[in-house]
């Protein structure tokens, strides 16, 4: 190769020797292979060569070429793996096998994650909303305009009692009476209706390692004038943010609630992989979060609120889905053991 082509491969050798961001890594990218890149440059200039030259400085230019671009594609996978390696070590490992500290009781991770949302949202001027256990078939479905025989109640295999009553399958069933308390305040006094309310939710469900008959839950609601999916994204990206401590992107995909319109499922770049795809997220980048939506006309109305003039969202953030993520455990039904053993691995500064 000649002289010149070989100080370049040096030059770029020594550069991505320098390299730790994949930013820069880009920069490097562009500056050599890019459009005005000098590799670029030295194949556009070949036209003012005679044939024979030609040939022979093209096939050591295009050989460069490949050289540089494989350089800087092993550097690339380089960086993903030792950002994958911080992720994952910036993460709590959970370690069931180690010993027991029954020296003083410890919070359940429920408990944290729950606690640490609810700081995030009343710092963001949110109430928090206590709600019972057993509620009617109104709060959990038919005010939330699944009329009675409508197929979304299959979606919840519901535990009903002897006396009409059910065991709520969703912290939805609060919605009604969260909107009916508040409504008064937003319309006489123009304060936005803002609350969370956490809760145990229980499903006929067949256990394993991702499913359990009870989990938790904390539903959202937000109800002024104007608001918007662009007010329900920021709140959820700011709150998942703090609780993860780092930025997190969010999107949303459309999904089907009878109580929102639309409806979406919100997704958040993988905390394992940072995005890039990993068996945890299906090698898609995303993990399904918290299904969301702008409250329907029907909902509002029938928590006493005028539709014409209010607009709100909701959300339904998995409780328990996010405990597990944020403290990497891998199977449901230790939150449900009651093993101090398990359990204690959590005790901390709280
Ligand atoms: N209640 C739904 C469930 O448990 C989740 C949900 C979906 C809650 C959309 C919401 C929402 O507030 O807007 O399946």
């Amino acid at each position: 190769m000649n002289e010149k082509l070989l100080s370049l491969k040096d030059e770029i050798v020594s550069k991505l020797d320098q390299t730790n961001d994949l930013i820069d890594l880009d920069k490097i990218r562009v500056a050599y292979l890019g459009k005005k890149g000098s590799i670029t440059a030295l194949l556009k200039g070949m036209k003012d060569l005679s044939n024979e030259e030609r040939k022979n400085f093209g096939a050591e230019v295009n050989q460069l070429k490949a050289q540089a671009a494989q350089l800087i594609e092993e550097k690339l996978a380089d960086l993903k793996q030792k950002e994958i390696q911080r992720e994952i070590s910036s993460m709590p490992q959970f370690d069931i096998t180690s010993p027991a500290n029954l020296e003083r009781g410890s919070y359940h991770p429920i408990t944290l994650v729950q606690r640490e949302c609810e700081n995030i949202f009343r710092t963001m001027g949110f109430s928090i909303e206590d709600y019972p256990e057993i509620v009617t078939d109104y709060e959990c479905f038919e005010a939330l305009n699944i009329p009675k025989h409508h197929p979304a109640r299959d979606m919840q295999d519901t535990y009903y009692l002897d006396n009409g009553q059910l065991l709520k399958s969703h912290t939805s069933a609060a919605q009604n009476a969260i909107l009916k308390k508040y409504s008064k305040n937003l319309i006489e006094n123009d304060t936005p209706i803002k609350a969370i309310f956490p809760g145990r939710c229980f499903r006929n469900e067949a256990t394993d390692a991702c499913h359990e008959n009870t989990f938790f839950q904390m539903e959202g609601v937000m109800v002024d004038k104007d608001i918007s999916i662009s007010n329900l994204i920021y709140f959820m990206k700011t709150m998942l943010s703090e609780v993860f401590k780092k930025d997190i992107k969010v999107r949303l995909r459309p999904g089907f609630f009878p109580f929102v319109e639309p409806g979406f499922e919100l997704d958040i770049s993988c905390l394992i992989c940072g995005g890039e795809g990993c068996p945890s997220c299906k090698h898609s980048g995303w993990l399904e979060l918290c299904p969301c939506g702008m409250i329907h006309p029907n909902v509002l109305r029938e928590g006493g609120i005028d539709p014409e003039k209010y607009t709100g969202f909701a959300f339904g953030l998995g409780l328990t889905r996010l405990a597990m993520m944020k403290y990497g455990i891998k199977d449901i039904r230790d939150l449900n053991s009651g093993s101090l053993k398990a359990l204690s691995q959590f005790t901390d500064d709280e």
